[in-house]
């Protein structure tokens, strides 16, 4: 790949980590400027990079020299900072989810379209080998009919992981609890696996726990349609005592496959191993996945090419809108249909 890009990176906390050392590998891309409002994590960044510092995320994009501008900050602030970025020309890949809100996120793919650049989103687990393989077994009819499938994601979240972030817990900076936060990977897969949107949801979310220092869901169970009639169901919780390998299974007519954390089974008759994907992680925790480095290298190369990119404008709606729709069901006790992205 011999196009050359110049990054700049707004938010140096956490997920940095996954993204810093993967552009750094790559021969492609130079760092050139990063911000955070917490100086010393800009500062910490900076040495890492060799980028300069820039005061705040509008002189970031002001700059020439940004071709890419990877938005790493809290949920609240993806919409508004990608939708400035695209305007000021830049090309954008924001971490999940693409917004708070349905509204929001459809004013970013509108915008996206308009403009002269690009917007993508991260959802690493697509990348993952199992996921990989388990989208080829679906679509490929070796199984028979689709059916139905379920998820399951029991992990384990403590106050100071809201407390000590500043906008983790709460509706208007978070956008949910778990689902928004944890589970959305894995309501994306649910979708991206099958092949076909989910159509409508109805479903329970609930506080169970900290309910004095949150006001989003740490559990959610739910029952939502796929376009042809089938369906899926998933639990999700913050509230179980490790984070533990997310299921996923997809039940065919003749086959019923699993995935358990990076491992994919074959379950239709007990569980027989067909693929561990366990890989070097990038980043601080295993459970983020090694899908970054894999994300980041196609994005690129989608820029690079001008080849279309499988997460891109619209393609990261869907999941969001689940998230949506099933705190609505929630809120209302009934089923919640999804929005048409054709519409949008
Ligand atoms: N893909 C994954 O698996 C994965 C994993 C973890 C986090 N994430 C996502 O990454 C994003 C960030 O999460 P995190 O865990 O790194 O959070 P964090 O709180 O550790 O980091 C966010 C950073 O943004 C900075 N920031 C806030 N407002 C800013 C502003 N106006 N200008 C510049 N900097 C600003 C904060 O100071 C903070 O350092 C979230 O969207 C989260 O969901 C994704």
């Amino acid at each position: 790949m011999d196009k050359k890009f110049r990054v700049g990176i707004v938010g140096c906390g956490g997920i940095s980590n996954a993204h810093i050392p993967v552009l750094m590998a790559m021969d492609n891309i130079e760092i050139r400027a990063v911000c955070d409002l917490r100086p010393q994590r800009a500062q910490a960044a900076a040495q890492r990079t060799g980028a300069e510092i820039c005061p705040d995320f509008d002189s970031l994009i002001a700059r020439e020299d940004i071709d890419v501008v990877h938005v790493l900050t809290p949920h609240y602030l993806h919409a508004p900072m990608a939708i400035a970025a695209l305007k000021a020309g830049k090309n954008v890949l924001t971490e999940k989810p693409m917004a708070i809100d349905t509204q929001a996120a459809r004013e970013m793919i509108r915008v996206s379209r308009q403009c002269n650049a690009r917007l993508g989103v991260i959802f690493q687990n697509r990348y993952n080998p199992a996921s990989k393989k388990l989208k080829e077994l679906v679509a490929s009819g070796v199984g028979g009919k689709f059916l139905g499938a379920r998820a399951s994601v029991c992990w384990h979240r403590e106050k100071p992981y809201y407390v000590e972030s500043g906008w983790r817990g709460f509706m208007t900076t978070e956008g949910g609890g778990t689902l928004i936060n944890q589970s959305i990977h894995t309501l994306d897969l649910l979708t991206y696996i099958a092949g076909q949107p989910i159509v409508r949801v109805r479903g329970h979310v609930s506080t169970d726990r900290m309910e004095d220092v949150i006001d989003v869901e740490t559990a959610c169970h739910a029952l939502a349609e796929y376009a042809d009639g089938t369906s899926c169901v998933f639990h999700v919780t913050n509230d179980y005592v490790i984070d533990a390998p997310i299921q996923l299974e997809m039940t065919c007519e003749k086959k019923r496959w699993q995935i358990v954390g990076d491992k994919l089974y074959d379950v239709t008759d007990g569980y027989q191993l067909i693929l561990d994907g366990a890989a070097p992680t990038v980043g601080d925790k295993a459970y983020w996945g090694a899908g970054h480095a894999a994300e980041l290298a196609d994005y690129y190369d989608c820029l690079a090419t001008g080849r279309h990119f499988m997460l891109e404008d619209e393609a990261a709606y869907p999941a969001l809108n689940l998230v949506k729709a099933v705190q609505e069901s929630s809120r209302t006790g009934d089923w919640v249909a999804l929005d048409d992205i054709k519409e949008i």
